[in-house]
């Protein structure tokens, strides 16, 4: 494979440290923007990248980022805004992603790897509606563009296992919104190795590959196995509609709005898939099941570190 220098938005999240560590061992030049270095200084990025501080929604600081670039990467996306309009998840996903394929055109770059969702443009959410709306503006970009749809993705450090983890640390009732929600949970190995072997692979282009992993598990079955993984007894509640409704309107009330009415509407739909993408690239799914009591275990004696770590510093 050949050393492509590629440009990465959102590369400071989760997905970005796995991608980005993965691309730099593989040889080539990263450069990652970042609205916000300060705050992921202390978090990572490999011998090889590089880092720029940017305003991603100035198309012209973003066309000169890209110019020289081979390939760009976009993998900003968020689950929350501020407020309930949609604007904020408007101006992320769809009017970001116009301002990406503006300045790839002006900057002479014309692969595009766009990170999606699974049900992108389904259901009533803002999240997946804007997801939708992102995808359209790709696909009438006339760039060289692959789109992914992952499911809900796990590995170390993840929003998923270790976000539950933490629910069910500091509480012996965790009542759930959508608990009958379905997920293929995907690794995100294969999600990186999806990403690596469309980089150079022409067949790839003009392709929309949904990401999902082999097991389908629903939320209440994945937070009771949690639970049961790190030996705790816990009793998971899941609510009615009407009582997960108001649990999502009080959440948005708590800094950080850990769970919002958006995030409920998009519980709706199941996040389960139909047209394997991981095969279509050659790659065998990894099973949740294999992964989860390893993962939950070093993440848990890191936390046990941590906490020693800060009891000491007291
Ligand atoms: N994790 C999952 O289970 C999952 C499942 C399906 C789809 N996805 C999608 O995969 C992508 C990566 O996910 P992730 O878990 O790595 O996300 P993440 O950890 O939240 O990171 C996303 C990055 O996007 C940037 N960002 C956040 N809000 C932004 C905003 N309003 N405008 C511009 N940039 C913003 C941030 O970078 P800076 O602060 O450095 O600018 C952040 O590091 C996202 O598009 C996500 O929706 C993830």
């Amino acid at each position: 494979m050949s050393s492509k220098r590629i440009v990465v938005l959102g590369g400071t999240g989760f997905v970005g440290r796995h991608l980005i560590s993965r691309l730099c061992a593989e040889g080539h030049q990263l450069t990652v923007l970042s609205r916000n270095l300060d705050a992921h200084l202390v978090r990572f990025l490999p011998p090889g990248s590089q880092r720029l501080s940017c305003d991603v929604y100035d198309g012209a600081a973003l066309a000169r980022a890209f110019t020289g670039a081979d390939v760009v990467i976009n993998l900003v996306g968020i689950l929350n805004e501020s407020g309930n309009s949609g604007q904020g998840f408007r101006r992320a996903h769809s009017e970001l992603t116009y301002l990406v394929t503006s300045a790839c055109r002006e900057a002479g770059v014309k692969r595009l790897l766009h990170m999606s969702a699974l049900n992108a443009g389904r259901g009533q959410s803002h999240y997946l509606h804007t997801r939708g709306e992102a995808e359209t503006v790709i696909k009438a970009s006339h760039l060289d563009w692959t789109i992914f749809q992952p499911s809900v993705i796990f590995g170390p450090d993840d929003g998923l296992l270790t976000r539950f983890r933490e629910l069910l640390r500091l509480t012996p009732v965790l009542p759930l919104a959508r608990a009958e929600c379905k997920f293929a949970p995907v690794y995100i190995k294969d999600v990186v190795e999806a990403f690596v072997r469309a980089l150079d692979n022409p067949a790839t282009v003009r392709q929309v590959y949904e990401l999902y992993g082999p097991e389908v598990i629903s939320l209440k079955k994945l937070v009771r196995r949690i639970a049961q993984v790190m030996g705790w007894k816990r009793l998971v509640l899941p609510l009615p509609d009407a009582l997960g409704w108001m649990q999502a309107m009080l959440a948005e009330w708590i800094p950080g709005k850990p769970f919002s009415r958006d995030n409920f509407r998009s519980l709706a739909t199941d996040s389960v898939g139909g047209i394997d993408g991981l095969h279509r690239l050659g790659i065998t799914p990894t099973p949740l099941s294999s992964r989860i009591e390893r993962l939950l275990g070093s993440a848990d004696s890191r936390q046990k570190r941590l906490d020693r770590y800060r009891r000491q510093l007291q």
